[in-house]
């Protein structure tokens, strides 16, 4: 099955954020990965509301918003004011993690929690079934460009299984590194979203890019 592409716009040119996701979405591209951070739950800072907004008027892609940030829960609502379709909020930065995601479903949003290389998989294990996906990080949060920690893999085999297992429809997302090298083993191993952000803007064509990473995984 061919995965869904998310294009993870902090590679992307911000002073040309149209027309670099509507060249991404020419190549292919499902959904827009917007990454959120608040410089304390990861040592950097990028963008707020008002760029998911902007995201909004610019594609009619679902937009897929990841909160990197502390105390997701007091934000949330706003990022879905300004039109993400997807939140994923991070296992390791909420205390009440089910309150939260329950609200983003009663917003009508698709909820979805990530989970830092470190975090175990057991953490999901009495969220999974509210879940609509589980974003699996693949590097450290906090900067694009970074490599592929190899360790992912198996870690979203074992997901993929225990999904499974429970006859369950979660989806899985991998996000950080990835590459035409290792997207197909990704899709392989049972993720079905591919973040991807040097790899579709890092290089100057986003079509290209895009289609390159699509066409990688068939
Ligand atoms: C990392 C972000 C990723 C990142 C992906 O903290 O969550 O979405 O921007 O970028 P690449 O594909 O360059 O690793
Ligand atoms: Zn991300």
């Amino acid at each position: 099955m061919s995965p869904i592409l998310a294009p993870s716009i902090l590679a992307a040119d911000f002073g040309h954020l149209a027309d670099q996701i509507a060249r991404a979405e020419r190549g292919g591209a499902g959904v827009v990965h917007v990454d959120v951070m608040d410089g304390h739950f990861v040592p950097n800072l990028t963008v707020g509301p008002p760029v998911v907004k902007a995201v909004r008027r610019a594609t009619a892609l679902p937009i897929d918003v990841h909160l990197m940030i502390e105390s997701a829960d007091r934000y949330v609502d706003a990022f879905v004011d300004a039109g993400a379709s997807w939140v994923s909020v991070h296992v390791e930065a909420l205390a009440h993690l089910q309150g939260t995601v329950a609200h983003l479903r009663k917003r009508g949003v698709r909820p979805g929690v990530a989970l830092n290389p470190s975090t175990p998989l057991a953490s999901l294990d009495e969220i999974l079934p509210e879940l609509d996906y589980v974003l699996v990080m693949s590097v450290n949060p906090g900067f694009g460009g970074q490599s592929f920690l190899g360790a992912s893999l198996d870690k979203i085999r074992r997901l993929r299984a225990g999904i499974q297992q429970r006859g369950l429809t979660v989806q899985i997302e991998v996000d950080g590194g990835v590459d035409v090298g290792n997207a197909p083993s990704l899709v392989k191993a049972g993720a079905e979203i591919l973040v991807a952000g040097s790899a579709v803007f890092g290089r100057g064509d986003p079509e290209a890019g895009a289609r390159q990473l699509l066409e990688a995984c068939r």
